[in-house]
């Protein structure tokens, strides 16, 4: 073997970075589980004891957490005084569950990644995928709270508006179904914004639909807002203007299936919105950072959970718009062209 040491360094060098990453991802869900960002964004610069008394927290603990975060860069540490803060961009990211940039929730996501991993390495050997309904219960509202904060601050102001005709028809009086809704965001978002539209959530995974109805009732909207257990190949038809897509069409096992059961409850010219992971269509195009995160979460949540389902399509986060394309046709959903797209989602209208 002929190692080129500077080589070895280099790539040494980026796996100590590699690993603080992941090692501080757990770190990162008891920041957010206990409060600890928030405490430290509203009050200011503290010691780890002041931090630990606001908190109801072990000083011990707290200072050594405060130590590898600041070391990982999350929070920062001035020497003079002892105490640790939050600058306001890292405020944005762990603290303000409203900010556009909130990846607070990631630790949730991230530790049923590690919790599932005896499930998904068996899978691996066997083959048969693991269900969303197998999976640890912190990955739902993982995925809720992670995905609300793109949702919240793109999918009406700029995603709804990138369709043709929809905004229109939202405003006059729609009928609008939202598929593998999971704990219903993107549907309480949409039921908000267009009082005179009628919304309906469907997801497979019973709990999810118990916390989005919950949800929809404490907002005042469970008069034209409804949630209920369905497939995305049997979920009722009621001649749909708009049908919606959250990060789930490649999840499924069979997304040919459920975009045919798709252009059989659309109205006449309703559309179906796709919002996928944003991929480009060959594997060499998404050799990056944002290509490492979708292809590893891709590998841990979204393979195996459509690989457990029939048919068994394992579409994978990073499809790609050509792919999906491709599904879309073979669904009956001919008129397909990308909408929008953010650094994190393809924005997908497909029509028949
Ligand atoms: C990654 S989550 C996305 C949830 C939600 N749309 C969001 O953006 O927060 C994928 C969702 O698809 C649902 N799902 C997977 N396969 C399904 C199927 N065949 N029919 C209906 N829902 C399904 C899961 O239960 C899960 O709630």
């Amino acid at each position: 073997m002929d190692v080129n040491p500077d080589k070895l360094n280099a790539f040494m060098g980026k796996m100590v970075g590699d690993m603080g990453a992941a090692a501080n991802a757990a770190l990162i869900k008891v920041g957010d589980r206990l409060g600890l960002y928030k405490a430290l964004a509203a009050k200011g610069p503290m010691t780890p004891a002041e931090l630990a008394k606001a908190t109801g927290t072990t000083e011990r603990c707290i200072r050594e957490w405060l130590s590898a975060q600041a070391a990982a860069g999350y929070i920062d540490y001035d020497a003079a005084s002892g105490k640790f803060h939050m600058q306001p961009e890292q405020q944005m990211a762990f603290a303000d569950e409203d900010s556009p940039v909130f990846i607070g929730a990631i630790g949730d996501v991230m530790s049923a990644m590690v919790l599932d991993e005896p499930k998904i390495s068996e899978a691996f050997r066997t083959g048969k995928g693991v269900g969303w309904n197998d999976r640890a219960e912190c990955l739902f509202c993982g995925t809720a709270r992670f995905f609300r904060a793109s949702y919240k601050h793109h999918l009406v102001q700029e995603w709804l508006p990138a369709l043709e005709g929809v905004v229109d028809k939202l405003e006059r009086g729609a009928t609008v179904a939202d598929v593998g809704c999971g704990h219903g965001i993107s549907t309480r978002l949409m039921a908000r914004a267009f009082p005179n539209s009628r919304f309906y959530g469907f997801d497979a995974h019973e709990g999810s639909i118990e916390t989005a109805r919950k949800a929809a009732k404490e907002d005042g909207l469970a008069e034209r807002l409804s949630f209920a257990t369905a497939t995305a190949k049997t979920f009722p038809s009621h001649n749909y203007d708009l049908v919606c897509f959250f990060d789930c069409l490649h999840d499924m096992g069979d997304p040919v299936g459920a975009l045919k059961h798709v252009a059989g409850t659309l109205a006449k010219d309703g559309t179906c919105m796709l919002v996928e992971p944003f991929a480009n269509d060959r594997l060499e195009q998404n050799l990056n950072p944002v290509g490492s995160m979708f292809y590893a979460a891709s590998t841990m949540i979204c393979t195996p959970a459509s690989m457990a389902q029939e048919v068994g399509a394992a579409l994978g986060a990073q499809a790609g718009e050509a792919r999906l394309r491709e599904v879309a046709r073979q669904g009956g959903l001919t008129r397909f062209r990308r909408a929008a797209e953010t650094p994190f989602n393809l924005i997908l209208e497909a029509r028949a």
